[in-house]
């Protein structure tokens, strides 16, 4: 029954669309009409600026890490994995109930499954964006890097349910950039102007 029920939170968690609430609260703006369309913290930076795009980011990575936690609050963790729980908190983001299941693009609630449940890596995946960023100036390339060195840092772990989780999470972000992939090809990707 916990079981079922931190399943549901989990993907409930996800589902909150914090760019979209943040957007229509604050500045009675809907993000998926602005920018590339999506919902999430990068978005909301190019079109709202760097408080709100901080906000939402913060918001998405609180989602995966809430969700990682649930399976310990219960004190069912030995029947649910944290890393399941919040696997399922990024199906949410992805999908979301709340937003007619057209969400964001995995990065922040994934780095937030992390934080919650692999702080060391979490940390390690932050440079490797920022470091990629700072590179590349495209924060979808950044992000994918990072899901794929995430692989990597996985394996070489050699946590077996963590390869599992991570490499799913990195096919998620990998999937929901096809779009970014495209434009990077067409040189039509917009660059980060801040860095
Ligand atoms: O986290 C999403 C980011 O990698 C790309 O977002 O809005 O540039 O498609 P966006």
């Amino acid at each position: 029954m916990e079981i079922a029920l931190i399943i549901i939170v989990s993907y409930l968690l996800g589902s909150i669309p914090s760019g979209l609430i943040v957007g229509k609260a604050f500045y009675g703006i809907d993000i998926r009409e602005h920018g590339s369309g999506n919902l999430g913290g990068t978005n909301t930076f190019r079109t709202l600026g760097k408080k709100a795009g901080m906000i939402v980011t913060a918001a998405d990575i609180l989602k995966g890490t809430l969700a990682s936690a649930l399976p310990i609050m219960f004190g069912v963790d030995g029947q649910i994995d944290p890393l399941i729980a919040g696997m399922i908190a990024v199906v949410g983001h992805m999908y979301p109930v709340f937003a007619n299941f057209k969400g964001g693009k995995a990065v922040a609630t994934s780095g937030g499954v992390l934080l919650a449940c692999a702080p060391v890596m979490f940390l390690v995946m932050v440079v490797v964006f920022l470091l990629s960023l700072y590179i590349t100036k495209f924060v979808s390339l950044s992000s994918i890097i990072a899901s794929i060195v995430a692989v990597i840092y996985a394996v070489i772990a050699k946590e077996p349910l963590l390869i599992i989780v991570v490499s799913l999470l990195s096919l998620f972000v990998i999937y929901r950039h096809r779009a970014n992939i495209k434009r990077i090809i067409n040189k039509t990707e917009p660059k980060i102007k801040w860095m």
